[in-house]
């Protein structure tokens, strides 16, 4: 396989492996929190975002005391998505993928680390306050972003157009399935509805970082990084983007 050729305004930084990938995404979570306390982060759940988080929370450990404990009291983030039916209290839930993986291994209060409300009664409704509230902090920063198998970035399923804003939305079979491991590997149990941000506020954010990792995205990567811009591919309208970066490891860039 050909690897990726990055478009004009995208840096694609290639690492050895998912660990050093980790270690660099969160090298950057951290500075961006240092330089830009004002401007929320946007923030991934997903297997490929677990030991990124893992190593945020040691290097947070290493700053100085007093600079730790300013970047807990300043933490703002906005996760991208949420299943629908699913509260925090539901250890499949992303809101609980956040406590157990961001919230308790940093120390940080959990009403900083913001996510949709996966329990609220109007999906529709709390979409929209969802969207409100991020507008209302600023807007996203940072945006991090994993990529599904099938294109998708948050929840955002093809087709998708780049002006798609947060809502409601149906997930597609084979992200059901990509995602049936934290439901005992079925796939009917994943639920079907979920609420995400949309590409209209992921591509608003000022800047973007693309993590991916492993031989499994290969194919999907090296097509949203060359392939035209288009509604089959929601990954593909980053390229549209004025300040996004790419961090993958050798096997995601078809290196064997
Ligand atoms: C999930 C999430 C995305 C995530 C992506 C990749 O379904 N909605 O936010 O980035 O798909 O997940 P993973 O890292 O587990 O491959």
């Amino acid at each position: 396989m050909r690897s990726p050729q990055a478009p004009g305004g995208l840096e694609l930084i290639e690492l050895a492996d998912s660990a050093a990938v980790a270690e660099h995404v969160a090298a950057r979570l951290l500075n961006e929190r240092r330089r830009r306390p004002e401007r929320p982060l946007g923030l991934a759940t997903g297997r490929t975002m677990e030991p990124v988080y893992d190593a945020l929370a040691r290097q947070l450990t290493l700053l100085p005391v007093a600079e730790g404990e300013r970047l807990r009291e300043r933490w703002l983030s906005f996760n991208l998505d949420e299943y629908v039916g699913l509260g925090r209290g539901d250890c499949r839930s992303f809101a609980a993928c956040m406590e157990q993986q961001l919230v308790l291994p940093l120390g940080l209060d959990p009403e900083r680390v913001r996510l949709p409300d996966g329990l609220a009664p109007d999906p529709r409704a709390e979409a929209h306050r969802y969207a409100a509230a991020v507008a209302a902090a600023g807007g996203i920063g940072l945006q991090v972003l994993g990529l599904g198998l099938n294109g998708h970035v948050g929840f955002n399923e093809p087709p998708c157009s780049p002006d798609m804003a947060c809502r409601w939305v149906r997930l597609c079979p084979t992200t059901r399935a990509a995602n049936a491991a934290a439901f005992g590997g079925d796939a009917a149990s994943v639920p079907e509805w979920a609420i995400t941000l949309g590409l209209a506020e992921i591509l608003a954010a000022e800047s973007i970082l693309v993590v991916v990792t492993g031989s499994a995205k290969a194919e999907v990567l090296r097509r949203s990084l060359e392939e035209p811009p288009s509604i089959d591919l929601p990954a593909s309208w980053l390229q549209q983007h004025p300040r996004v970066k790419v961090v993958a490891d050798g096997p995601a860039l078809g290196r064997s």
